[in-house]
């Protein structure tokens, strides 16, 4: 562990794996009728929307394609650190083409708010954003979320993707943590 690095634990299970995945059939259900006859490409930020991403997409009745950016706006803290950084960029052109943009957790919305930026600048035919969770007491940028999850309190979060310090991103579950 990094000097200054403080230790972590998982706290109290806040949502369960069972009402995550009757959320992402409802999203998936009403992504599938808002873009009803378009094709969509369903874009995940790594790594933590990964494991909300396939959830959502096996509920989607729509012909899609799927790619990944991933992005740094934390180091080894639970702050944000209002930079953000693209690590790994899409495959293809996005011109022309419905996205979805899909993320973990919208806090300061930095993040999101970014990324939106870049990729509207591309020239998509439509973009909406679908989180897993919404923090709106850490927001500092505002920014429109098509399809939330779940509201959450001010705690730090992790589980089903989520991590701190890269760890307990496996949990099947939403929990807080607290420190050891
Ligand atoms: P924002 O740019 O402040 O909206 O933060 C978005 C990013 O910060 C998310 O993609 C997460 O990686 C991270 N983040 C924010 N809050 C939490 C949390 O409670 N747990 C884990 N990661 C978080
Ligand atoms: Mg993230």
């Amino acid at each position: 562990m990094a000097k200054g690095e403080k230790n972590y634990k998982p706290g109290n299970i806040l949502i369960s794996e069972d009402e995550i995945r009757a959320r992402a059939a409802e999203i998936g259900k009403k992504v599938s009728e808002d873009f009803a006859g378009e094709e969509i490409l369903v874009v995940g930020i790594l790594k933590g929307a990964v494991m909300w991403m396939s959830d959502v997409i096996k509920n989607i009745s729509l012909p899609l394609r799927v790619d990944f950016m991933a992005v740094s706006s934390y180091g080894a803290s639970t702050k944000s650190s209002g930079v953000v950084r693209i690590l790994k960029d899409l495959d293809n052109s996005i011109e022309g083409k419905n996205i979805l943009l899909v993320e973990d957790i919208v806090d300061s919305g930095t993040t999101l708010n970014y990324l939106r930026e870049v990729l509207l600048h591309r020239g998509p035919k439509a973009l909406r954003i679908c989180a897993l969770l919404d923090k709106p007491s850490g927001r500092c940028v505002p920014i429109r979320v098509d399809y939330v999850g779940f509201t959450v309190e001010d705690v730090f979060i992790v589980g089903y993707g989520l991590d701190v310090n890269q760890r307990y991103r496996n949990l099947p579950y939403i929990t807080s943590v607290e420190e050891e």
